[in-house]
Formats: structure tokens, sequence, C-alpha cells
């Protein structure tokens, strides 16, 4: 699964002490929800992993749908609606689709209305779908009223109409939203939205179904999910990886630092910064607490790469604004590639012959901590496993409820995005007056 370490944190363990005190009860009411599999609290996304009826629908419906003639899964939707799935497949497959171009089945992703990206993938799908088997198209909104994505389920559903594809079309909204309602009139496919925000529904039907279809392992995906989640809502609160760090952020933001960098050491795992950066983007950042009183709160999630970013960003982040905290990520198994034994470019750089490329990586990490460390700055490391299935799915629970705990912390709703509609409603007026 993973290892976490907060020792260089610059937080003493009392203050982490005084944070776990005041979160016991509220750690309890989500452990509650968990084994009560009810979705009828915000937190309720915490029963997910091991929700047995949500996995056997969707393995039913790929039962259904995939065959060895499959090509590609068309995973139409945006934010929470894709972003989950985005991040586990690019972490997996999708990082090399380029370089493997014959590997099936395939995840294509439309969420914003790039008319360029959607022209090429509407021309790519007509030249290489030549029948129903050989595509899935996954329409996701938990509202069911996305501009964007049924702007994207219209462009690529006419560019197939030409195949009858209509089995092949599965729906994943609210029952009662009003593309529920049009998708039994249709009659395509359908699959229910359980009742928890986007961000938080990577283990649900929104995340599981398109995944299982593209590939991915979703029982090792959950298994690693469900191991963290009972370590993250445990009775041990000492060895709680999700509170500890909630912790450490709620004492660092308290003291300037408002910026949470993200700094992956594998290259793939870019998406599933994107996933973190919704997740904490829209989780805290809020005009008003649970109160109601202004507090305009809210923490930065940014992404980085390493070792890319170290010659982009290095510069600002070890002598700029002391105003970051980081958790580097990385992984204890990486592929053994080893460099040649005889250089072309001999001498130009010692020590770099005939080794584990994940060595030299290694070495860039532990450079990168010192210098971090030597620079006084607060970070963590999160270590999976592997970049494998369980280990991401560990990773996205940890911090799934590292997210509801800091929220709670900084005494804002983790579950609301009430400033999401302002641009839709003024997006609506525009189109209507146009
Ligand atoms: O978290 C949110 O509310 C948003 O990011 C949504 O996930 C996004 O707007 C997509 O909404 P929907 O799933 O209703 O299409």
């Amino acid at each position: 699964m993973l290892r976490f370490d907060a020792s260089q944190s610059t937080i003493s363990p009392s203050l982490i002490q005084d944070s776990q005190s005041s979160l016991t009860s509220y750690v309890a009411d989500l452990k509650e929800a968990a084994d009560s599999h009810e979705y009828t609290k915000g937190y309720g996304s915490v029963a997910l992993p091991d929700d047995e009826s949500t996995l056997q629908l969707v393995q039913e419906m790929a039962a259904e749908l995939v065959t060895s003639e499959l090509k590609y899964v068309v995973d139409i939707g945006i934010g929470g609606s894709n972003l989950g799935a985005k991040a586990v497949y690019d972490a997996l497959y999708g990082f090399k689709d380029v370089l493997e171009p014959n590997r099936y089945p395939k995840m294509l992703f439309a969420d914003t209305n790039d008319p360029e990206y959607l022209s090429a993938l509407v021309a790519f799908l007509q030249k290489n779908v030549a029948k129903p088997e050989e595509v899935i198209v996954n329409v996701i909104s938990k509202s069911g009223g996305t501009t964007e994505t049924i702007t994207n389920a219209e462009m690529v559903l006419s560019a197939l109409s030409q195949l009858n594809i209509q089995d092949r079309i599965v729906v994943t909204t609210e029952k009662t939203s009003p593309m529920g309602a049009a998708t039994t009139r249709l009659n395509y496919r359908f699959l229910p939205h359980p009742n928890v925000g986007g961000r938080y529904s990577i283990f649900s039907t929104v995340g599981l179904f398109p995944l299982l279809c593209g590939g991915i392992d979703i029982v090792a995906l959950r298994r690693g999910a469900l191991e963290m989640r009972t370590t993250c809502l445990g009775a041990d609160l000492t060895t709680n990886p999700a509170l500890h760090s909630a912790a450490v952020l709620h004492a660092l933001l308290e003291r300037g630092y408002v910026i949470h960098d993200l700094f992956f050491f594998h290259s793939e795992l870019e998406s599933l910064g994107k996933w973190y950066r919704q997740l904490m983007g829209e989780s805290l950042g809020k005009e008003h607490d649970i109160a109601g009183k202004q507090v305009f709160a809210g923490m930065t999630p940014t992404v980085s790469i390493g070792s890319t970013d170290l010659h982009s960003m290095a510069q600002l982040y070890l002598g700029g604004p002391r105003n970051k905290v980081t958790t580097f990520i990385s992984s204890a198994v990486s592929r053994k590639v080893m460099t040649p034994s005889q250089f072309l470019f001999e001498g130009l750089v010692a020590h770099i012959e005939n080794r584990p490329v994940s060595e030299i990586m290694d070495a860039i990490l532990q450079g990168t901590q010192i210098a971090y460390t030597k620079q006084g700055l607060p970070h963590m490391h999160v270590e999976l496993d592997a970049v494998d299935s369980e280990s991401i799915g560990a990773f996205m629970q940890m911090k799934m409820i590292e997210m509801m705990l800091l929220a709670r912390l900084m005494n804002v709703d983790a579950f609301d995005q009430p400033h999401v509609e302002l641009y839709k409603t003024e997006m609506k007026h525009i189109l209507s007056t146009k």
C-alpha cells in the first residue's frame, strides 16, 4: 500500500495530538457512515470501498459489454465525473498509450469543449471504430445538466450514428436527474450515481465502471482503498496517515503556508495530482465557514513532477516565498531498467553507467528532500509500494479522508461547491442571449 512520513513537517507532535483529540468524534462519525453503507451524509463516500452491490452492478454491466473486440472506452464527463478515472487510467496505461498503439482497450476522455480536440476525437472514432463491439461510450454527470458533458456526448454520439451503438451507451447519473429520464426514453443503459459529491466518487459507478472496461483491476483498487480506510478510521489515530497529514497541513496553513504542492516522482501520476487539485480546491475553498461567517478560506493545491519541474520550479520552491508545504510522492518498487554499461557520452556525468534508472531517480528525490530540509522548508513523503491499482486506491482513499478531516479543522463544508455555479449561470445567460 503506502508509507507516510511527516518527520520533516516542522510541526510538533503536541500540535498533532491537539488536532487528533479535536477530531476523535468526527472520525467516529465517518466510521459509522462507512459501516452503515448509507449515502445520506456528505461523507457517505467512505462506504464505497466495500459496497458490494456497486461492484456487482458494475461487473455485470461490464460483462455484457466487454469482449476481446473492445478497442475504445470513451469517458465523457468533467470535474468530479472524470478526473478520478483519468487519474487511475493515466497512471497505469494512459501515460504510455502513444507508445503502445496496439494495446487495447484504450480509454479516451472528453471533458472540456475544445473544438480542436473534439474534431480530432470525432474523426478518430469515425476512422477507427468499425462495429459497435469495438466501443463503449460512458456519459457521466451527477446533475445530468452539465453543458460541456452534454455537448461532448452529442458530438460523439452523432459521429457514431452510422453504427448501431445504442446498446453500447452507458449513462451514469442520478436517477432523478433530467439525464436519467432522457436515458430511459432513449433506451440507453443506466448506472446510478450515488448521493456522493463528484470529487469523492472514484470508488462508485462513476470511476469503477469505465476503469473496469478500460482494463484496470478495480478489485485491487478497492482493496487498497478499503485497507487504507480501515487504517484511517481505526481506533489508533497515532498511526493514521490521513489524520496526521490533515493536522500538519492545518497547522502550516495557520502559519501562512497557503500552498500545498504534491511533488510526484513518477510522471505518470500527473493526472492523480489534477484529481487532488479538485479535491482540495473545491473542498476547502470557501467564502463562508460552517457558521456562515465570511472567511475566504482555502489552501491552493499545485502539482509538480520530479525531476522535470526541478528544472523549472526548484528556484522558486527553494529560494522563493515561504508559503508552500510539499508532499513528495514516490514508489518503492520501480521497473528494473538499466542504463548501458558502455556510454557513448563517456565521462560527462559520473556514476550513472550500468545502474538502474530508478536509482538515479531516487538520488534526485533524496537530494531534493535534503535541500528542502536544509532550507527549512516543511515537507512530507508518501511512498507507494508500487504504481499499481492497490496503492493508487489506498492513496486516493487516504487523501479523501485527509480532506474531510482538514475541512473539519478549518470549520468549512468539505462537500459543497456553491461558487462553481457562478460561472455556469453567467455562461447560460450568454448562450441564451447570443
Ligand atoms: O464537484 C463538482 O461539483 C464539479 O466539479 C462537478 O463534478 C462537475 O461540474 C461536473 O458535474 P456533473 O457531474 O453534475 O456533470
